[in-house]
């Protein structure tokens, strides 16, 4: 059909008399469909370049199309599927009126977007809470013998707020028959009402095998709320958890009570997950456990001391999926990758916020004591791309490894194994650039620790909270194990298979393209280094 107005334009000249209406009619049909052509071919091609490659846009983490979004909720596995909704304000890149975002993964490292899932109606915003599968159908809401997946939320009622009340929180439920895709609330919600408390939400439910019942946890100001229910829609006060014990910094949200297996022994403990804000070990939001036991009534802590998840700045909110496929059992989590202090103004335009990779939990028993360690899926082998290995090579200082590893330095994971016969001053490493940006990540022997130093940083004027040195305390013997993820704006280091966590967003002027291996005081051997170049999730 495009031939034409080539044809008329060379016979123009000798036959202009003959052109009509008719010629004149298709040379504009022609024209229009060249532009439309162009116009969504264009369309087409920008939406491909586009498409998650905006500066700082995670490559490996899941974050939102575009606009704000906070915690992970609703975690549920169901017929292959892990699902992810989350906080989310689709009209501002800036907390609002809280919804349920939504995405499914089938390995926990490639996600798809799905449409937003809940929606506030006239009781409240939607905040936080989980979702779960309710197998023996106790609510009643499985039809055609599909069991309802059922989400348990928090109502944050601003008109309540508004008028001076302190009951706007209330707890509600909504079910799905169609795979978490379309959600029906249920008509007599709330199903657990305020008992005057100005916190009080983020349900967990989880079935309760022993006592044959679902148990919520949620957060009530400075403690924890325990409640039974034969059928998730009328609720029994257990007991309280927490006002004497854990840190109390701030206020608790978003807990999480689950069983585990020590890794040593096979015994079964129960863990406790609380975020507090503030009051994190680096300052801000950060997310503490308690290890002890559960009875189906009460639960009883035998840890005494204080324990982080995470001693980095930026791991918040995080909740563990609810089952898992036949086989799998894995304790998996993932956390709101940020901290309230600067979340609302860290520097990205289109979207706020990314989760952290997703880790699993791992608890063991050293030295008289419970660990909760965490470490990224074993998923993160699927988006490994290229790999540069070094072995058994002795380092006096540190050296500059720009160029020597034949890719960028993100998406990167690192693997070192390193020995040392005297503790190092400082062994670990350097990201820079031409800008002048430095973020380092160090062990120090001297002084017990593990450090993310952002202080290096020159793209901070955004927060006064955001630089910064971040501490953890660690203890290397004879040498160290780390595994870590470095994205376009997050690093998250692992130590010693998960007993060291750390994870820190930074924002450089520039893209890191410069890195340093740091040694200082004594040497080291490594006895093995592994950079994998690592696959955009996102890429098509
Ligand atoms: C935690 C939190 C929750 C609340 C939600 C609101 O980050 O404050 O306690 O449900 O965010 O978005």
């Amino acid at each position: 059909m495009f031939f034409y107005p080539k044809l008329l334009i060379r016979n123009s000249f000798k036959m202009k008399s003959r052109i009509n209406f008719f010629h004149v009619t298709i040379i504009f049909i022609s024209i229009v469909l060249v532009a439309v052509y162009v116009v969504s071919n264009k369309k087409h091609m920008n939406s491909k370049i586009d498409y998650y490659t905006e500066q700082y846009r995670p490559q490996i983490h899941f974050s939102p199309k575009s606009q704000w979004m906070n915690d992970p909720n609703g975690m549920v596995f169901y017929e292959g599927e892990y699902h992810l909704f989350y906080q989310y304000y689709p009209d501002s890149t800036i907390w609002g009126p809280m919804q349920w975002g939504h995405a499914v993964s089938r390995d926990l490292t490639h996600w798809e977007h799905l449409p937003i899932a809940l929606y506030p109606d006239s009781l409240g915003y939607i905040f936080s809470g989980s979702a779960v599968i309710d197998w023996n159908n106790t609510s009643g809401f499985a039809s055609n013998g599909i069991p309802p997946m059922v989400a348990v939320f928090t109502y944050h009622n601003a008109e309540r707020v508004k008028a001076g009340k302190i009951d706007f929180q209330t707890q509600g439920i909504a079910y799905s028959l169609d795979k978490g895709r379309t959600w029906t609330k249920y008509a007599e919600n709330p199903v657990l009402k305020n008992p005057g408390i100005k916190d009080f939400r983020d349900p967990k439910v989880f079935w309760h095998e022993e006592t044959n019942r679902w148990i919520m946890i949620l957060a009530a100001q400075d403690r924890i709320k325990l409640y039974s229910s034969p059928d998730l829609l009328c609720w029994k006060f257990e007991s309280d958890f927490g006002a004497k014990t854990g840190a109390h910094g701030g206020v608790w949200e978003c807990p999480d009570l689950f069983p585990m297996k020590i890794v040593e022994s096979g015994k079964q403990k129960w863990v406790m997950l609380v975020s507090i804000i503030p009051g994190g070990p680096n300052g801000g939001s950060a997310t503490q456990y308690f290890v002890g036991d559960f009875d189906g009534n009460k639960f009883t802590c035998e840890t005494t001391e204080t324990k982080w998840i995470d001693y980095g700045k930026d791991n918040y909110a995080g909740v563990t999926w609810s089952g898992n496929s036949v086989g799998d059992s894995r304790k998996l989590i993932i956390g709101w990758m940020s901290n309230w202090e600067y979340a609302t103004k860290v520097p990205t335009n289109k979207w706020r916020s990314a989760m952290t990779f997703p880790r699993e939990l791992i608890l063991k028993r050293k030295e008289n004591d419970f660990h909760l360690c965490s470490l990224p899926v074993k998923e993160l082998e699927l988006i490994r791309e290229q790999c540069y290995a070094v072995s058994n090579q002795g380092i006096e200082d540190g050296f500059d490894m720009t160029g020597v590893i034949p890719f960028k330095t993100s998406p990167l994971e690192i693997n070192l194994d390193i020995k040392w016969e005297h503790q190092p001053q400082k062994i670990g490493l350097k990201l820079s650039n031409l800008a002048g940006d430095e973020l380092e990540v160090f062990y120090s022997g001297a002084n017990g620790t593990f450090t993310i130093d952002r202080s290096g940083l020159k793209n901070i004027s955004f927060s006064n909270d955001f630089s910064g040195i971040h501490e953890a305390p660690f203890i290397a013997k004879e040498g160290m194990k780390l595994q870590i993820l470095i994205d376009e704006s997050s690093i998250e280091v692992f130590g010693n298979n998960g007993e060291l966590v750390m994870t820190d967003l930074f924002f450089p002027s520039d893209d890191f393209d410069q890195m340093t291996m740091i040694c200082e005081g004594n040497n080291i051997s490594i006895i093995e280094a592994k950079f994998y170049k690592l696959k955009s999730i996102w890429s098509e």
